[in-house]
């Protein structure tokens, strides 16, 4: 009877490796994503910028798309009031949404159009809005991670950028972390940028016009006759284990390098990492939340007097 009961146990044991296993594979296959959120108030009078974390977009969707994984984080960073960064913020998901392909055919490309896409009916959309009387001047800046299944989209437009962490192992076997640059800045001082705007008639001296920063937004109606446009800058990234990302606005990146922010993070993640090991456990989550903070106070410390904003998202396999 024992012997019976050691084999049925031992029959147990090996169905519960087989879940094991099986839960194991569905984890590999997905990488979790979480994004938490720091805003931290600068010395203008007005909070401009907006944020949006939607780790499960397809929970906005009516029908489920064929993909098991859509997420969305964006930033977007308001001048001349905080309507535009708002109206994005509120609109730019619902039109991805709207747009996102329902084929799995030829996904990338299609995906890439339906991000260009929502960027210009958004600003479309806006600028219908901001034509009443008196027009709105408000303008945006505009920063969003599309995460379909593990690979990785970024649309931006204007200053506000997305930087990513890879963890890679050195020939030593020590960990080493590497930047990537998932944006790409748009200030009129940029060749391309300031050709495009000098040949619509626009002047650029280090601003369009003399006084707008960026060379591409949402909103901005007076400049979008001069050369300044809203076609976001797409890349487009594997996710692969221990990535993570830092979606910001400007206000971090003028007192911060994007290997510094990326460094700084890291940082804070492998020390509390080891605090937890003398017994004072910080959850994935927890040092996540605590690095986000951390370095949002950082850059108000550093002096930016801009309102800062900074999303980190943490990708787990
Ligand atoms: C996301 O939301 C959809 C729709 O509500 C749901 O079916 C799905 O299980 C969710 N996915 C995750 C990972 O929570």
């Amino acid at each position: 009877e024992r012997g019976e009961k050691r084999k049925r146990d031992g029959d147990l044991d090996q169905q519960q490796v087989e879940e094991k296993d099986e839960a194991e594979k569905k984890v590999c296959k997905l990488a979790k994503l979480k994004g938490v959120v720091a805003a931290r108030r600068g010395e203008r009078e007005e909070m401009q910028d907006a944020h949006v974390l939607l780790p499960n977009l397809s929970e906005c969707m009516k029908t489920l798309p064929a993909q098991s994984r859509l997420s969305y984080f964006a930033v977007f960073d308001g001048h001349g009031g905080a309507r535009a960064s708002q109206f994005a913020a509120e609109n730019l998901h619902h039109t991805v949404i709207s747009k996102f392909p329902k084929d799995v055919e030829n996904l990338d490309k299609l995906v890439k159009k339906c991000l260009l896409d929502s960027f210009r009916q958004t600003d479309e959309d806006f600028l219908k809005k901001a034509s009443s009387k008196p027009a709105w001047k408000d303008g945006s800046t505009a920063t969003c991670l599309l995460v379909v299944d593990n690979v990785l989209y970024v649309a931006n437009l204007g200053d506000s950028r997305a930087v990513l962490c890879r963890i890679e192992q050195t020939d030593s076997g020590d960990e080493n972390c590497v930047t990537l640059a998932l944006s790409k800045e748009h200030n009129p001082t940029i060749y391309e940028e300031r050709m495009r705007i000098q040949r619509a008639g626009g002047s650029v001296d280090g601003r369009v016009l003399g006084v707008l920063e960026v060379s591409r937004s949402i909103g901005d109606g007076q400049y979008k006759r001069c050369g300044v446009i809203s076609t976001p800058d797409l890349r487009r990234c594997q996710l692969t284990p221990k990535d993570f990302v830092i979606l910001a606005c400007d206000g971090l990146f003028k007192v911060f390098s994007a290997e510094e922010s990326i460094k700084y993070v890291n940082k804070i993640l492998q020390d509390s990492a080891v605090d937890g090991k003398a017994g004072q456990t910080l959850e994935e989550a927890g040092r996540y939340e605590e690095a986000c903070q951390q370095l949002a106070s950082e850059a108000v410390r550093r002096g930016c007097a801009d309102n800062v904003t900074v999303i980190l998202i943490s990708i787990e396999f």
